[in-house]
């Protein structure tokens, strides 16, 4: 009797008002659309209970205030607000994470994705037919018609190489409108990169075809208000996700974005070294020493902008940073020729030795980066 007085004073799965769905809103400077966003999603969904969790980076035109005062109004809808972070896929993750609804879905906070199509997503998962529904620009039915020739043409080769890389086989894999099954993400999100744009890739490649996707036909609508947060350093930051997911996250994103840059140094210290031999005629020494120079230059400009984008150094701090990272280079320089003499000596193959060198180097100014210059918070 006892038992059953206490079992009936827990709340089962039956109580009330839990989701049925989690619609999570990434935000970075949407205050003028989350709450024509929230009204639309309201009507929409009419009838399902639902939550919607927006994930606001700090924003500087303080989404985030606009969204606690909706969530002061009506507790479907929560705020997290993340400071010191930047980043959509990581964005999404936290927002699923934090959700409860067995089914989650992702939909842009500037109403280019067509919200009228998630009761129509969620249908589909509640049949248990498919664990990931996936709003598509290009199958039959949908388009695009904001993407400037550009864009699209950009967009489409990604996708390309996204298919043959990564063995992708829906049409639209960079997609950022779509639904899952909870169990699902779970499962999957130890493995997600948390950097970068492309979570419904990094989703797709990581669970290796093992997921049952549908795509469904959207058009991708204009934006009303604000700007697109996508730069051409997406492209860069794609070709990370592709090469980790190539090498099974052997590596992690980040170390692949910082070896680019470090290969793109290579190019920069041999442009400068040439110039400063036949322009400026310096002797060998001073021109080595300034194509060094340059390419530590460029190189952290570059990690700044792109391996360390959601921790970018801003105002005085890039200064100290630039100072710290001149002194990590150099002495990484150091490991570099003496990993390289080693191996000569053991084996002389110069490009072998050459070859260890170069990895100890970029191995080291990685680790003492992360460490010194681009500190987590
Ligand atoms: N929290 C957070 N942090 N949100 C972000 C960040 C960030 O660093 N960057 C962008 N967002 C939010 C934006 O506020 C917006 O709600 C959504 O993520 C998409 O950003 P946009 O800047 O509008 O991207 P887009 O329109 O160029 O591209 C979108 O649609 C494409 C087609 O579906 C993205 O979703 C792409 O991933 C997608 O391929
Ligand atoms: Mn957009």
């Amino acid at each position: 009797m006892n038992d059953a007085s206490q079992m009936g004073s827990v709340q089962g799965p039956q109580a009330i008002g839990l989701p049925q769905l989690s619609v999570i809103v990434p935000t970075f400077n949407e205050r003028d659309n989350v709450t024509t966003l929230f009204r639309r999603l309201e009507k929409t969904l009419a009838g399902i209970p639902f939550e919607v969790v927006f994930v606001d980076d700090n924003s500087p035109d303080g989404t985030w205030q606009v969204v606690r005062a909706l969530s002061a109004e009506d507790s479907r809808v929560r705020c997290i607000r993340r400071i010191g972070r930047r980043g959509l896929s990581g964005a999404c993750i936290e927002g699923i994470l934090a959700s409860s609804a067995p089914y989650a879905a992702i939909i842009d906070a500037d109403l280019q994705h067509d919200e009228t199509q998630l009761p129509k997503m969620l249908a589909l998962l509640e049949t248990g037919r498919f664990d990931l529904i996936v709003g598509s620009r290009y199958i039959e039915g949908g388009s695009s018609e904001s993407f400037n020739r550009q864009r699209a043409s950009a967009s489409q080769l990604a996708t390309e190489v996204a298919k043959r890389a990564l063995r992708v086989s829906i049409a639209d894999p960079m997609s950022g409108f779509f639904a899952i099954r909870r169990d699902r993400f779970e499962a999957l999100a130890p493995q997600l990169s948390t950097q970068g744009f492309k979570i419904l890739l990094d989703i797709l490649a990581s669970a290796q075809g093992k997921l049952r996707v549908k795509e469904i036909p959207y058009t991708f609508g204009s934006r009303l208000h604000g700007e697109s947060k996508l730069d051409s350093l997406v492209a860069l930051d794609f070709l990370g996700l592709v090469l980790a997911k190539l090498t099974y996250d052997a590596v992690s994103l980040r170390f692949l974005l910082f070896a680019m840059v470090g290969c793109l140094g290579l190019a920069v210290h041999f442009v400068a070294l040439y110039a400063a031999l036949k322009i400026f005629a310096l002797p060998f020494p001073e021109a080595q020493a300034t194509g060094a120079f340059c390419a530590m230059t460029s190189n952290f400009i570059l990690n700044n902008f792109l391996t360390y984008r959601d921790q970018r150094l801003k105002g005085f701090a890039i200064l100290r940073g630039l100072l710290l990272f001149y002194l990590v280079c150099s002495v990484g320089l150091f490991a570099n020729v003496g990993v390289a003499f080693s191996v000569y000596d053991q084996q002389p193959i110069w490009w072998l030795a050459g070859a260890a060198g170069a990895l100890m180097g970029v191995v080291w100014n990685y680790a003492m980066s992360g460490l010194f210059v681009w500190r987590k918070r």
